[in-house]
């Protein structure tokens, strides 16, 4: 990895389902899971995620493909493990992970936003075409792109259900310090309440790689898809910029 990875994802994982609860991913999960369909040939049955996180979407996905869940951090397997303990879990880097067989497609959700470089992300597609099978497809799901990219502020967070009294409420808030040196931040500051009553407040940086629409069709051909773009305008689905999808075909 060129940046390191925000603590969310390692020490402060176990917050990770007070930060971004799976319910809310009920709707975006239904787009995926219409555009894998579409995308290949024959209906897919066995699928590939990488950076799979917390499982959030894998919670939705799971009711209609068997899932294999990847992700580089051991702490949020273990989260996505409690989640959707019927699915196989592995961990791994996305940009050079083998496992030796394959998929009838792969899914790679907003993970893909903390490759930084244009040869990570490259490295991440090989990976995706290698798991693919002829015939099948592939999902990318950018947080941005150069085109949608812009600065914005926003706040939420959950409180557990389990009785232990614990909750989060986050503010992020999303810039470009270096304007055209293909990275974005997103500062974020965690306000955590533990199970004494006791507050914590942290602060935690994210770095994301971000990539124009004709550098994303370029690197998908460059793996050997043949890459198409889909713009969805569900504005009550996207949050922020998002919505422009990038399917790889794999024909071979
Ligand atoms: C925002 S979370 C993903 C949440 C997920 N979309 C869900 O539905 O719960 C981002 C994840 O990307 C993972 N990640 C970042 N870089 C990665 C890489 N190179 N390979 C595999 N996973 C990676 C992090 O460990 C983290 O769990």
């Amino acid at each position: 990895m060129s940046e390191s990875l925000p603590s969310l994802y390692f020490d402060l994982a176990d917050w990770w389902p007070m930060l971004s609860s799976p319910e809310d991913y009920a709707g975006e999960a239904a787009i995926y899971h219409r555009v894998l369909v579409e995308a290949c040939a024959v209906s897919p049955i066995e699928v590939l995620e990488l950076g799979s996180g917390g499982g959030n979407n894998a919670l939705h996905l799971k009711t209609h493909f068997k899932l294999t869940l990847v992700d580089l951090s051991p702490q949020m397997l273990a989260v996505s493990q409690r989640l959707n303990p019927e699915c196989e879990h592995i961990q791994g880097d996305m940009r050079t992970l083998r496992l030796g067989r394959q998929f009838d497609a792969v899914f790679v959700h907003d993970a893909v936003s903390y490759l930084t470089s244009e040869d990570d992300l490259l490295a991440a597609m090989t990976t995706v075409f290698v798991h693919c099978r002829p015939g099948g497809a592939a999902l990318f799901c950018p947080d941005e792109t150069l085109e949608t990219f812009h600065p914005y502020t926003r706040n939420g967070g959950h409180d557990t259900s389990d009785g232990s009294g614990r909750g989060l409420r986050y503010v992020e808030w999303v810039r470009d310090p270096n304007p055209g040196d293909g990275r974005y931040v997103m500062e974020m500051g965690y306000l955590l309440l533990h199970g004494d009553g006791s507050v914590q407040a942290v602060h935690d940086r994210h770095v994301f790689g971000v990539f124009s629409r004709d550098t994303w069709l370029r690197l998908l051909t460059e793996a050997g898809f043949i890459p198409q773009l889909i713009v969805d305008d569900n504005e009550d689905i996207w949050d922020s910029g998002g919505g422009e999808l990038f399917v790889g075909h794999k024909t071979r």
